[in-house]
């Protein structure tokens, strides 16, 4: 029997595999929970990944990180919910139309909702973060959400220097070295070309915008995955579905 001749660039590709392979094995992948999310990526999100939720008022951005949170807290994973725009009660009776009982895992300590509706400028706001960054740390939170970033960076202003170093500090010195996976929903304008103010995309790790538009006279939820570090993305877009229970349910196409 004549043994198949070895491929050109054989060698290389091998080499290739190798100088990736530490990399890569350095990545832990924690199912997000949210499973058309986590097929599509390749297993879930990056263990600390600072994961940006972008879109126009009411295309679904809460309820997908609320989602988040939810499925950590039915795995044992503590989280927090940071809201700058909904008072507790509207967020916990919300999350009960989807059929989402958050007040069950406040009440065995593994869930905190941290209203921060009131903060007016630089000082109270970096109090208040170092608030969670200590409560993430005594919970041993797994996720987090800040929900907007966008309401909390307005009360820094319009600096850039600013806002980079406040979400270096928080963000990626505080959460991600604490291992916390976060999102950030950010509000994005009708027309706008950047989210935020330009400076969010280039600090997190992975950017899903969404977006409803009218298909056949109805409403057709969208998800764009515009950027994720750790995972090849195999489709650009995805449609997904708000309903209780599931409360968010992604369908991947096909092929
Ligand atoms: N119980 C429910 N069943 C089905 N759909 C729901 C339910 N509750 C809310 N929705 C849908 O979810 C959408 C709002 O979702 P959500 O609050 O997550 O959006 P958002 O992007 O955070 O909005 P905003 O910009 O106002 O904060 C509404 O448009 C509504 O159609
Ligand atoms: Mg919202």
């Amino acid at each position: 029997m004549t043994q198949e001749p070895r491929k050109e660039g054989y060698k290389e590709q091998r080499e290739e595999i190798n100088m990736f392979a530490p990399r890569l094995a350095r990545i832990e992948i924690t199912p997000s929970g949210i499973s058309g999310l986590d097929r599509l990526l390749a297993g879930g999100f990056m263990k600390g990944a600072i994961i940006l939720v972008a879109g126009n008022p009411g295309t679904g951005k809460s309820t997908l990180a609320a989602k988040f949170i939810y499925e950590g807290l039915k795995r044992g994973e503590p989280g927090i919910y940071v809201n700058f725009v909904e008072p507790r009660q509207d967020f916990y009776a919300h999350m009960e139309s989807l059929g989402a009982d958050f007040e069950k895992y406040e009440k065995q300590g593994l869930f905190r909702y941290v209203e921060a509706l009131t903060i007016a400028d630089d000082e109270a706001l970096a109090q208040q973060l170092e608030d969670i960054i200590g409560m993430a740390m005594d919970m041993n939170a797994k996720r987090l959400v800040v929900d907007s970033v966008t309401v909390m960076l307005q009360i820094l202003g319009k600096q850039k220097s600013r806002i980079r170093k406040l979400l270096q500090n928080f963000f990626v010195n505080g959460l991600k070295s604490l291992g916390v996976t976060s999102i950030l929903v950010a509000e994005h304008p009708y027309g706008a070309q950047v989210v935020g103010e330009g400076v969010e995309e280039f600090v997190v790790d992975a950017v899903f915008i969404l977006r409803t538009v009218m298909k056949r006279g109805k409403p057709l939820r969208i998800m764009e995955i515009r950027k994720v570090r750790w995972a090849p993305i195999r489709f650009s877009e995805v449609t997904f579905y708000i309903r209780p229970h599931e409360m968010i349910d992604i369908v991947l196409p096909r092929n």
